[in-house]
């Protein structure tokens, strides 16, 4: 299996992994990709870096596709076959949709005006994560693209995706919700407190993640929400069909640092655990290590104790300048030791991942990913036909 045939094969990819590792350029570049291949693409950014997203024509935050124009494709000298699509991924907007759609008519004002709704939406944990899910669902039952390439948000934790509509159920279970609904709140805060432990330890922790103590506000919204979490469940079940679905692939996106690629591998061994199974593995930003043929005895390494030979060698090319080639000699070495790290940490990572997987490595650009151009530069390591890891 390659990472070509598992875009191809897919109608939906999710960039998983964690923070600042590249997830939302390889989804850019996965998209694009997909959209020069005749597909209709859309990739749903999540804080996008802001070149990126001019780029993308993402300048303000609306969440609906909208689509790159012809001209900016030929301006970076691309033709696509099909068409891209892109989104940014608004939080709040996304929260506001949902309770229009599933909230009772009647309910609905009153939970958007609901300052602890409003908070909710903004910073419950897992809230960006689960939106980021909820968008992709409407995505896929809109029938609209052959190809969805899903970012994710950048938490360190990149489990806290694939779990947050669980979170998010279980926030929002039936059990928890009756103690908030209004009869227990006219006997008051310490009344209540003093009826379950548990109570006040929630409302404390609800406090705290949402720095709303006002208890009106907090009983009126779930007695308002009460019609929308009968559909809840059923949401997230549906959620978790589309991201365990046969049409969905989980891609690992990765960097050679050994913390990082810790956290890849615990997250693959979560990924089948949860039934949603690792499908490729993006290891970004290496660094290619030089390894000349002909050095036969010692291997073909190239470490420090080699810097006076190859000074030797540079400052012929230079034409002499020892103190250049001194240096150069030195950073080349430095540079090749760090090369040959990561490719032993990317060695032994490669052992503990499931037959099968692809592993694509993407070297370390000079210059950051931002245009189309960059994106496109890209598919020849992505898609360049590296084999599964043996
Ligand atoms: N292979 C690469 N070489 C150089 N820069 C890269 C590479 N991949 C990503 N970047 C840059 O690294 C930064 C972080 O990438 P991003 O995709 O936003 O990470 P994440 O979404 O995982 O937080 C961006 O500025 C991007 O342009
Ligand atoms: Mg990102």
């Amino acid at each position: 299996m390659t990472l070509r045939e598992v875009v191809a094969g897919h109608r939906i990819v999710v960039s998983a992994g964690s923070g600042g590792v590249g997830k939302t350029t390889v989804a850019a570049s996965l998209a694009l990709w997909g959209s020069l291949q005749g597909r209709r693409t859309v990739v749903l950014t999540i804080d996008p870096a802001k070149r990126l997203a001019t780029s993308l024509g993402l300048e303000t935050l609306d969440s609906v596709p909208r689509e790159i124009p012809a001209a900016v494709f030929g301006a970076q000298g691309l033709t696509p076959a099909g068409s891209l699509w892109a989104m940014m991924l608004d939080q709040k907007g996304a929260w506001d949709a949902l309770v229009e759609r599933h909230a009772p008519p009647e309910a609905r004002a009153r939970i958007l005006e609901n300052p602890f709704y409003q908070h909710l939406s903004q910073t419950f944990a897992g809230s960006q994560e689960y939106m980021a899910i909820e968008q992709l669902c409407l995505l896929a039952e809109s029938g609209d693209y052959d190809l969805i390439v899903v970012d994710t948000p950048p938490t360190r934790h990149a489990l806290d995706f694939l779990e947050a509509p669980q979170r998010l159920g279980d926030f929002l279970d039936k059990s928890v919700i009756k103690w908030f609904v209004k009869p227990y709140f006219n006997a008051g805060w310490s009344a209540l407190r003093a009826v379950n432990r548990s109570v006040g330890f929630l409302l404390r922790r609800i406090e705290q993640a949402t720095g709303i103590s006002a208890l009106a506000e907090i009983s009126d919204f779930f007695t308002s929400m009460s019609g929308l979490f009968d559909n809840f469940q059923a949401r997230i079940d549906k959620a978790y069909d589309v991201l365990r679905g046969a049409e969905t692939a989980f891609v690992v996106v990765s960097s050679p640092e050994e913390q990082v690629l810790e956290d890849a591998e615990y997250l693959s061994t979560k990924m089948s655990e949860l039934r949603m199974p690792l499908k490729g593995v993006v290891l970004n930003r290496v660094h290619h290590e030089f390894r000349p043929a002909r050095r036969g005895r010692r291997g073909a390494e190239v470490g420090p104790e080699d810097v006076q030979e190859i000074a030797a060698v540079v400052e012929r090319a230079l034409g002499g300048r020892p103190g250049d080639a001194e240096e150069l000699a030195t950073n080349f070495a430095d540079y090749q030791a760090l090369a040959r790290g990561e490719s032993l940490r990317i060695e032994q990572f490669r052992a503990g991942l499931p037959r099968r997987v692809p592993v694509v490595t993407v070297p370390n650009f000079a210059r950051d990913v931002h245009d189309l151009a960059a994106l496109a530069a890209m598919h020849a390591h992505l898609f360049g036909g590296a084999r599964a890891a043996a």
